[in-house]
């Protein structure tokens, strides 16, 4: 790993293992983009990179340079009106209106390590483990504008770390319209555009396209990265799949208003840009202050789309998630909702917590319904102290019993939101995201607070640190069920107010910051209705977040499936619901709905007092099951082997690896039984080839090259199913891996 600067040739090349990135200064002072791909050796000068042939019809950069032209070159961070028409990575208004300006190269420095971003959940390394950090200073002289490009690389990981930050050192009051946190400017456009994009309880299916002329972009402007579109994209070869082939991996650390962007132009190449939503953003620069890109995440492989999660999972549990969780194995949790909904008292609560502990389960969440007089959802939020029809003797009475049962304790809030009908609203009207004068919009009969206030925050953090500590907590759930509308913030300016989404996620970071570093033993997990805000900025703080509302077996495998492109199994909540199930009124046997939810951070969400004695029986061997293996489960190797969303959508298989390769368990999960099916076997991946294995504790023992490349016979269902009288949709096999001798 390195970065190496040429000065005399102002080129810079930085290496991971397996990557390299090249870019230089061109003769106009702008950056332009060489490489991204395969690592390749370093040289002085890359000519052959950065060869242009001048075009007709062109813009040139000035008189005396007609073959300059800045639409035909790849550009490291594109500025605006310069004769580049492609979409540029920023825009700069000045108070004549001039959206002009220019930046040049000044000088670069390198910084060992990778330091945090202040008020942004950002990559680090605080392992000292030699991250570099390149920083390319740039300036407008017109203007006075300085911009720091930021790049930062970790030793053995095939990431690269970017963002900007725009400072006016200058003298006028500037705005910046667009600021993308990244560009990427590729030479041809044979790859297809991957994305993950659904609704509520239909989270992150995946969708793959070509490329073609224009632009293809995904994003949001609910600010939240939203159910709808996921930050995370791919860009792979036409030809890559699961185990070989080029592919690009990208995404944002950040939870707000979003675009990804691919633009393929008149010579087919290809732009990408991520960053904040430009439709709704604008920052007012005045002299002396600055703006602070998110960061964004790059990264690259020739070994498929599996070879991309793993070096991205690793990563994320490296540099990006809180530490003392990041490899910690998470409880097995009950989270009473789907049991009670809003109606419950202690002794329903305890009833439950017991029956938990007897099933092996470790951590107990009260979900919604226990503040103020919550019971629906049209009341209460905002008022953070306990429901004293429901809990006479106090939370912190509840969680003591809990506790003695040595039980961990979890409570859900939903800290941005406020009802009409609460004391919060009463005392703080004003608090109200609003446009002064005209009707609020509902969502889940519900509002929005203004986060953009210090005093908001404030109140929060004091409220929620009070339960924190009374009833010592060890778990939250932070939820947040609706979009923002009639976006506007009472506190700021006119001219400010396009700043208000990004400030809002501002406000919600700040908290965030707060109660994780004031009580760093509380797991979070974030919720947005379920996967809504399922992005790299909450999990920074929140290790593990609901991926989705919807539990169904079956539908679940797409949702995780997509899923596990971008995000490891451990940030993933998967929980055991009941039968028929709520969202989709589908009857998946036990067995389905347990091997799906072993595949993340694992619980239950039913009324498990209700269990039958054979249920009971079945889910105290489940758990102990998950146990046993559940380091596997949550950071093992992920190798995904047959896709729910190829062909007919009708299996799913997955596979996870220990590090030294000796355990492995895969799932192969079917939606519907076929008659008189075709003859199949499972190619098991990522085994030590002249290692043997024995298969569910099989006499016979394998050779690892005989399963990844043989494969294993996978017996049909039907005859068992027969046997036992149950259907054999939605059927699965579990294949436990063991190295022996
Ligand atoms: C959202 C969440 C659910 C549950 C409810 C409670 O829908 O996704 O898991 O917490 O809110 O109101």
């Amino acid at each position: 790993m390195a970065i190496t600067a040429e000065e005399k040739t102002g080129t810079f090349h930085l290496q991971t293992d397996n990557t390299s990135y090249i870019f230089q200064v061109m003769e106009n002072g702008e950056l332009g983009q060489l490489y991204y791909g395969s690592k390749i050796h370093v040289r002085p000068q890359y000519v052959n990179l950065s060869v242009r042939e001048q075009r007709n019809a062109t813009t040139a950069w000035k008189l005396e340079r007609p073959d300059f032209q800045p639409d035909v070159l790849k550009q490291e961070y594109a500025s605006f009106g310069k004769g580049d028409f492609r979409y540029p990575a920023y825009k700069l208004i000045a108070e004549n209106g001039s959206r002009i300006s220019e930046f040049v190269y000044k000088r670069y420095e390198i910084v060992e390590g990778k330091t945090r971003i202040a008020g942004l959940p950002s990559a680090f390394d605080d392992t000292k483990d030699d991250a570099q950090t390149l920083i390319i200073h740039m300036e407008d002289v017109f203007s006075g504008l300085e911009l720091e490009l930021s790049y930062s690389i970790f030793p053995h990981q095939d990431v690269l770390v970017r963002s900007a930050l725009f400072n006016n050192c200058g003298s006028k009051e500037f705005t910046l319209a667009d600021a993308f946190s990244a560009q990427l400017d590729l030479p041809d456009c044979k790859y297809d555009l991957l994305h993950f994009s659904g609704s509520w309880a239909r989270e992150r299916h995946l969708h793959r396209a070509h490329l073609r002329p224009g632009i293809q972009s995904i994003g949001s402007m609910r600010t939240a990265s939203s159910a709808q579109h996921n930050p995370f994209i791919m860009l792979a070869r036409s030809g890559a799949d699961e185990d070989t082939g080029e592919v690009f991996g990208f995404n944002l650390i950040y939870s707000g208003n979003f675009l990804d962007q691919v633009e393929v132009d008149q010579f087919e190449t290809t732009r990408i840009l991520l960053g904040i939503n430009p439709a709704e953003f604008s920052w007012r620069l005045l002299p002396g202050q600055s703006f602070q890109t998110p960061e964004c995440i790059f990264s690259y492989t020739a070994a498929g789309m599996n070879g991309l999660s793993q070096q991205l999972a690793r990563f994320y549990r490296e540099h990006l998630l809180p530490a003392r969780f990041a490899e910690t194995e998470r409880p097995v949790l009950i989270n009473n909702w789907e049991a009670t909904y809003f109606d419950f008292d202690e002794k329903k609560l305890l009833s439950i917590a017991e029956k938990a502990k007897e099933l092996g389960i470790e951590l107990f969440v009260l979900d919604d319904g226990w503040f103020g007089c919550r019971n629906d959802d049209t009341t209460s939020l905002g008022d953070w102290f306990a429901d004293t029809d429901k809990l006479p003797l106090g939370l912190d009475h509840l969680a003591k019993q809990i506790h003695a049962m040595q039980l961990k304790f979890g409570l859900w809030f939903e800290p941005e939101m406020i009802s009409l009908d609460s004391r919060l609203y009463d005392r703080h009207p004003e608090w109200v995201i609003h446009v002064p004068g005209r009707a609020m919009s509902p969502g889940r009969n519900q509002f929005v607070l203004d986060f953009t206030r210090q005093e908001v925050v404030d109140y929060l953090f004091e409220a929620m640190g009070r339960i924190i500590e009374d009833a010592h907590l060890d778990y939250i759930k932070w939820d947040m069920n609706r979009h923002i509308t009639e976006m506007f913030g009472a506190c700021l300016a006119p001219e400010q107010q396009m700043e208000m989404p990004h400030r809002y996620i501002l406000g919600v970071y700040q908290l965030y910051e707060r109660l994780t570093s004031s009580y760093p033993h509380v797991l979070f997990e974030s919720c947005a209705s379920g996967g809504g805000r399922f992005d790299l900025g909450m999990m920074y703080y929140a290790p593990q977040a609901w991926a989705s509302d919807n539990t169904d077996a079956a539908e679940r495998m797409l949702i995780q499936f997509g899923t596990s492109y971008g995000y490891p199994q451990s940030m993933m909540g998967a929980h055991v619901s009941a039968v028929p199930n709520g969202q989709t009124g589908r009857v998946t046997p036990l067995e389905t709905r347990t091997a799906v939810a072993f595949f993340g951070a694992f619980g239950y969400e039913l009324d498990i007092t209700a269990l039958s004695a054979e249920e009971t029986f079945k889910i105290k061997d489940q758990i102990k099951f998950y146990k046993k293996y559940r380091s596997l489960f949550q950071f093992g190797t992920l190798y995904r082997i047959e896709s729910p969303f190829d062909d007919e959508q009708n299996v799913m298989s997955w596979q996870v690896v220990s590090n030294d390769k000796k355990h492995a368990v895969a799932c192969r999960c079917q939606i519907l039984n076929r008659a008189n099916p075709p003859y199949t076997r499972i190619y098991f991946k990522g085994l030590t080839a002249d290692q043997k294995y024995t298969v569910n504790d099989s006499a016979e023992k394998f050779y690892g090259d005989e399963l990844m490349n043989a494969g294993f016979f996978v017996q049909q269902l039907m005859d068992a199913c027969r046997h036992a009288g149950v259907s054999a949709d939605f059927q699965e096999a579990l294949f436990v891996l063991k190295a022996v001798e």
